[in-house]
């Protein structure tokens, strides 16, 4: 069981050493990862994915429960409690949709096939075009791709983390993803420069070249504003939605989606 998950400082662009000495994320929590674009974002979630000892360029620490992670866990993909999911994400292997989730869940001694149908329809809830259980893998658009990934890691995979580098720009419904996730128990990292995901989460680290400024605790007021960009976010879905499918803006439209 992973109940926690610390990561040791490093340093940053310029080789000074991070201004903290361990940051301590607990099974359940949600994190998000902001900052401007080259601050060290993705390299922090990397450091977590690869279960880094030292022997990255930003050379911080992970331990799982306070330990070292053992050779096992870090080499044999397995063992490994953690599943990454970024844009460019892909599906290699030709198999169909189906097919693919069977081997996963074999893999984990789940033989339902329940779960499968499960999966297929939780994707499903994350995007607007659907996933068909004949589709193959390596067809599916990037949207598909990750709606998939992210679904099965839920539900079908194990790992007790999850990191997502920048879904909301991936074509997937992430309102839909942000409720589904919230309670799994697992420890869920989001990289993002959205508001909406970044107000949503339990706890923000604010990265600067290439290091950890802060971390901060969402607040009352951050909880109230996360719901009201919510609905505003919901709002412009909508209209991207209606705008792909080649309607429109008409006044009844306007009074429905802007009320
Ligand atoms: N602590 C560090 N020491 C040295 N290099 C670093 C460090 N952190 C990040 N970098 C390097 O800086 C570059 C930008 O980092 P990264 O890709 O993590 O940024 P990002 O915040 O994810 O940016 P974006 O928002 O554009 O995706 C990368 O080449 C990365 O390897
Ligand atoms: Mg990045």
């Amino acid at each position: 069981m992973l109940h926690e998950l610390t990561v040791l400082s490093g340093f940053d662009k310029t080789g000074k050493r991070e201004e903290y000495e361990s940051i301590v994320i607990h099974a359940g929590e949600t994190i998000s990862i902001v900052g401007p674009t080259g601050s060290g974002k993705t390299a922090f979630i990397t450091d977590i994915e690869l279960l880094a000892q030292g022997d990255t360029f930003t050379k911080r620490k992970i331990l799982i429960n306070g330990q070292p992670p053992g050779s096992g866990i870090r080499n044999n993909p397995a063992l490994k409690p953690i599943a990454m999911i970024t844009q460019n994400t892909k599906c290699f292997a030709d198999l169909t949709v189906e097919e693919f989730l069977k081997i996963h869940a074999r893999a984990r001694g789940i033989y339902s096939s329940k779960i499968i149908d499960e999966t297929i329809a939780l994707a499903n809830n994350f995007t607007g075009e659907k996933i068909h259980r004949d589709h193959r893998v390596t067809i599916l658009s990037g949207g598909q791709t990750r709606s998939l990934l992210i679904a099965d890691a839920i539900l079908i995979g194990a790992a007790p983390v999850i990191l997502l580098d920048e879904i909301e720009n991936a074509g997937i419904f992430k309102q839909e993803v942000m409720e589904i996730i919230q309670d799994t128990g697992k420890i869920i990292i989001f990289v993002t420069h959205d508001p909406v995901i970044a107000l949503h989460t339990q706890k923000r680290i604010i990265m600067e070249n290439g290091a950890v400024k802060a971390v901060l605790v969402q607040n009352e007021l951050e909880v109230f504003a996360a719901q009201r960009l919510s609905d505003l976010d919901r709002k412009i879905g909508a209209i991207r939605e209606e705008l792909r499918a080649d309607r429109v803006i008409t006044r009844e439209l306007m009074n429905l989606k802007f009320a």
